[in-house]
């Protein structure tokens, strides 16, 4: 029997078959191609109930706190992975043999370097600038510097674009850092891996020999992991907006950075920490959460639009923050004690249970960046660096589809009705 639902309206006179259309994991969508038949629109900002596309790229279970990068377990990758391994998976769909690994890993280091002229840049933006602010100003400027590679319609193009993308935004992001500290600019080092690399960029200084802590990097790339792809998030879904019209895939990622700065996205890993410093100690916690019930404030770093259920990244976030701290001697910390204390009140109190408010990736994410010494200013521009790939391979993935269309949604009009021009001498 074929998968549909019928629609009926206009008092039940009319009706409308609606096809269902099955997915591999997840919910069925009905697809609506061909409501405007019906002379409606359907109505959901927010997109809470709106599939906006077909993907193969990740999978997130909200009910079950469960996420899949092209099918693999989000705790596996975790585990067994690393960071360009993950983004070779995400871009290409299947894991790397190791002779294709070993080709990515060159070609990204063969790329890390950024134009010399991108560094005049910089000066324009104050020393206190934002980094995101630098991060959206320079990334969107890639596409000035890199004209071979703006056809989105030549997968040549389009392949040599995702791999600049990915080799040169931990340059952008170091060079951020290091320009908001008046430090010079570090060169990427092609003796260290990626991770290794970006940390280098970071906190390496001209002065003395610097080798990354191999514990902090693992730490690091397996943030990196966490943070890569999350499906149709706001950010994701701006950058496929964008590229919908065919804009440079450059540019789109810079609207995808400027989308991620907001608190309720990725700005939520600097709103937590800025949360923990007000609130200050366990015992001003109560006080806090009154204010959370009345709306005053919101808990940051807890809740989430799709997972009604533990964030499965906000566990492995978690055990990370206590490697790395117990590796640093910081196992005292006062901001990873008072961040435990609220989880565990939040967990046990009705008024999350009920709205099924769980910590997702942003909770612990600021305790452990402090800790690797980045600053809060930079989290949700490591949030940004991870999530390129994500971004690059969605956009990808719907540039190459050849059913693409622009998007534009339509509204629901509750303005004025049509009214004639009055002249301003006739105005009240
Ligand atoms: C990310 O989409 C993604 O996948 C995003 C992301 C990714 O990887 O790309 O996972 C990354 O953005 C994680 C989320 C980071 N944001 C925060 O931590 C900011 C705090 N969280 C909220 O602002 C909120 O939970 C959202 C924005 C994340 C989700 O909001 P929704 O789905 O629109 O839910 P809602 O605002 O309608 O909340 C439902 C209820 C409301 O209460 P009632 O009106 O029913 O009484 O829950 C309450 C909300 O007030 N609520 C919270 C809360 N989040 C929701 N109350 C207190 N603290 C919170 N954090």
């Amino acid at each position: 029997m074929e998968n549909k639902v019928t629609l009926t309206y206009k008092n039940g006179e009319q009706s409308i078959d609606l096809p269902v259309l099955p997915a591999t994991l997840g919910p069925s969508v009905v697809d609506i191609r061909t409501f405007s038949k019906t002379g409606m629109f359907t109505f959901d900002p927010g997109f809470l109930a709106t599939s906006a596309c077909e993907s193969q790229i990740t999978y997130i279970d909200g009910d079950l706190g469960q996420l899949y990068y092209r099918g693999y377990p989000i705790e596996q990758l975790a585990e067994h992975s690393d960071y360009l391994e993950s983004c070779y998976l995400l871009i290409y769909g299947e894991l790397p043999t190791k002779q294709q690994k070993e080709d990515f890993v060159r070609v990204v280091t063969k790329h890390t370097m950024v134009h010399d002229q991108m560094t005049r840049f910089f000066q324009g933006f104050r020393r206190d600038a934002h980094p995101m602010a630098m991060m959206v100003g320079v990334t969107g400027a890639l596409s000035a510097f890199y004209q071979d590679s703006l056809d989105i319609n030549d997968p040549e193009h389009r392949r040599v674009a995702i791999y600049r993308l990915i080799s040169k935004i931990p340059t952008i992001a170091a060079m951020c850092y290091r320009y908001n500290q008046g430090l010079p600019f570090q060169y990427p080092r092609n003796d260290l891996g990626y991770t290794a690399n970006f940390l280098h960029m970071m906190f390496s200084t001209p002065c003395e020999p610097y080798e990354p802590n191999p514990v902090l990097v693992k730490a690091l790339d397996r943030i990196l992991i966490l943070h890569a792809d999350h499906e149709q998030n706001a950010s994701t879904s701006t950058v496929r907006l964008a590229g919908s019209s065919g804009a440079n895939p450059f540019a789109c990622i810079a609207a995808g950075i400027a989308c991620l700065w907001g608190p309720s996205h990725g700005g939520a890993n600097e709103a937590v920490l800025k949360m923990l410093d007000e609130i200050g100690s366990v015992e001003n916690v109560p006080a806090f959460m009154e204010g959370v019930k009345n709306k005053t404030h919101k808990l940051m770093g807890f809740g989430h639009r799709v997972y009604k259920n533990m964030d499965p990244r906000a566990a492995i976030m978690k055990e990370t923050c206590d490697e790395v701290l117990k590796e640093l001697g910081l196992e005292n910390d006062p901001k990873f004690k008072l961040a435990m204390a609220l989880e565990k009140i939040a967990l046990e109190d009705p008024y999350f249970i009920e709205r099924k408010l769980y910590p997702n990736v942003d909770f612990y994410s600021g305790i452990v960046l402090t800790a690797l010494g980045i600053p809060v200013s930079m989290f949700t521009v490591i949030f940004a660096l991870a999530r390129t790939v994500g971004w690059i391979s969605h956009w990808n993935e719907m540039i190459s589809d050849p059913a693409m269309k622009i998007g534009r949604p339509r509204q629901l009009y509750t303005g004025s009705p049509r009214r004639d021009y009055v002249d301003i001498k006739n105005r009240g």
